[in-house]
């Protein structure tokens, strides 16, 4: 029988993991089943245990539920999701639950790797202070930028986050004055509702590039980023390189994400 997996969520329905990982097990000749799972809001950690006693072996953890994820691994996580305070990828093992984070390394790679840009020395901008940016700013800071500076609509999360990561600064939108960056990082949900950060217009530098870790529409936040004459980029590249990441957990493989890439922004 196939080795079952899945990703768990709310809203799950337009989740391309599934198709991903589809992909990665032809690719590597694994014998693996992926599905999408909707938890309840209030039912995370239920579902993750009936998926688990119906002979799950692991799964990706998805929006809202990456912080649940975390504390449902008690100590059983490793440097890089603790780093985090957020998991999206559970282990299934004989003693229980162990969790990773690889959506860091998975942005890094798609920007380094996909897109061909080195953050170190570069002037960044991260956007947005929930679970999606935690998940990066230590990745982000480990690939040693000139400036790393964090802002949110409510300043006080940005500032308190920049201190615990050792980012350079942490604030509102309005603090920004007339800096530029280099690296424009979009960890809001705000292309989710057709809004984009209140950012200065002058923000970005020239030949910046705009990056939206969502991923499969045309936000706001990317138009902003072409109408300043800067690249811009949805995070599909993320989502096939934090996969490939989980797999590569899960089943020892590393597969090869530019073709999944390439075939899944044809759609
Ligand atoms: P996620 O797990 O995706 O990070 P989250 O924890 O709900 O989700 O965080 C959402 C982030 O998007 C927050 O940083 C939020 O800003 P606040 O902390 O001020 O709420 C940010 N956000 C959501 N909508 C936004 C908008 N329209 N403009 C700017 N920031 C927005």
């Amino acid at each position: 029988m196939a080795d079952r997996y899945a990703v768990i969520g709310n809203p799950i329905a337009h989740s391309k993991s599934p198709w991903i990982h589809a992909q990665f097990a032809r690719q590597t000749r694994q014998d693996i089943e992926y599905a999408r799972l909707e938890a309840p809001l209030d039912g995370f950690a239920r579902s993750v245990e009936a998926f688990r006693g119906a002979g799950g072996r692991g799964a990706n953890v998805t929006v809202p539920f990456k912080e649940q994820a975390f504390d449902l691994c008690g100590d059983a996580l490793s440097p890089r999701a603790r780093a985090a305070g957020v998991a999206n990828t559970l282990m299934f093992e004989a003693g229980g639950l162990r969790g990773d984070n690889t959506d860091g390394i998975g942005l890094l790679r798609d920007i380094a790797v996909n897109l061909g840009r080195a953050v170190a020395g570069m002037r960044v901008l991260l956007m947005g202070s929930g679970g999606a940016a935690q998940g990066v700013v230590g990745p982000l800071l480990a690939a040693r930028p000139l400036r790393l500076v964090i802002a949110n609509r409510t300043a006080a999360k940005a500032r308190a986050m920049a201190k615990r990561f050792g980012a350079t600064a942490g604030g509102g939108y309005g603090d920004l004055g007339n800096a530029q960056f280099d690296l424009l990082i979009n960890a809001t949900s705000s292309g989710l509702t057709d809004e984009a950060p209140p950012l200065p217009p002058g923000a970005f530098a020239p030949g910046a590039l705009g990056y939206d870790m969502v991923y499969g529409r045309d936000t706001p936040f990317l138009a902003m980023a072409r109408a300043a004459g800067a690249e811009a980029r949805d995070g599909a590249g993320m989502l096939v390189e934090q996969a490939a990441e989980s797999f590569l957990l899960w089943r020892g493989v590393r597969p090869e994400t530019a073709p999944v890439l390439a075939a899944l922004r044809l759609g």
